[in-house]
């Protein structure tokens, strides 16, 4: 890939526990993500993907491995890259505003660009109004929204979303698919999606990666062609849905089925 925005090759995490024994989490995952693109990651509880993603958004060391953003070496959180963690009631700070949490983001910026920038933030995710609302006085969705503002607010070339709508209803996560969607359509970003749900997966994505169980690896790449823009009522029930959930499905079992089988031998 020509323009690859963010390279992952090799990339190896072994992380040391408590009891001094070192846990290989990541084995050797490598994967290029162009620009304006949008890629999940689905596996197996427990495989490593909030490890990788950590890696690659630069939280977390490698131990081995190479991980370049616009062809530079990661070694920090680089600021064109922002994340929405799964937990968005531990993720937004209590005590600051909606508003002011959505400003954490722009902290690069002078206040009064800072100001038009959340502003607009808050717009793109439908909280305009709510900015003097404090994280506890809205919904779990709604706060979701917030955290999404908040990553967007900086104008990221990648966003990584880990698990991001796991902890909110049915209806209230295809909704906050479809705010992700029309963030992507209409802004320049490309967004690294950690999810369980494959059907999020096919529905949002360009290309699905499937790790296997720890220590992970990918175990495929599925490329989603389907038109755009999506929609829950008409995307999901295309016959080339079904075939792609399927096939993704097909492959995560797979790897949980391998899992299953470490486990035995444990
Ligand atoms: N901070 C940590 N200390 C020790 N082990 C960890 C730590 N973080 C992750 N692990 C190990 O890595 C495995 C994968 O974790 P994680 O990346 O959260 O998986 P996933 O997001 O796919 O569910 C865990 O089962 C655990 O064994
Ligand atoms: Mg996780």
């Amino acid at each position: 890939m020509a323009d690859s925005l963010l390279t992952i090759k090799h990339l190896k995490v072994s992380i040391k526990s408590r009891d001094g024994l070192v846990n290989e989490v990541t084995r050797d995952v490598s994967l290029e993500i162009g620009e304006h693109e949008f890629v999940s990651l689905v596996g197996p509880s427990g495989c490593g993907k909030t490890t990788l993603l950590r890696a690659a958004s630069g939280l977390r060391t490698p131990t081995s491995g190479n991980l370049l953003f616009e062809g530079k070496p990661i070694t920090d959180v680089p600021p064109g890259i922002s994340i929405v963690f799964q937990e968005y009631n531990k993720s937004l700070f209590p005590w600051l505003t909606i508003g002011k949490n959505v400003a954490m983001g722009a902290r690069d910026y002078l206040p009064e660009e800072r100001g038009r920038r959340v502003e607009i933030a808050l717009k793109q995710v439908g909280l305009s109004g709510f900015a003097t609302r404090y994280p506890w006085e809205l919904s779990g969705g709604m706060q979701q929204r917030a955290a999404l503002a908040r990553a967007m607010v900086s104008n990221p070339r990648i966003l990584m979303m880990d698990e991001p709508f796991a902890s909110v209803d049915a209806l209230t996560r295809n909704h906050l698919e479809d705010v992700v969607q029309e963030l992507w359509i209409n802004s320049n970003f490309s967004a690294l999606m950690v999810t369980h749900d494959v059907g999020e997966a096919v529905y949002l994505s360009d290309r699905v990666f499937v790790l296997s169980s720890r220590p992970s690896t990918i175990l495929a790449e599925i490329k989603i062609d389907l038109p755009r823009p999506r929609s829950q009522l008409e995307t999901r029930k295309m016959l080339r849905f079904v075939e792609l959930q399927a096939e993704v499905l097909e492959r995560v079992e797979e790897a949980g089925r391998q899992s299953v089988g470490i486990a035995d031998r444990d």
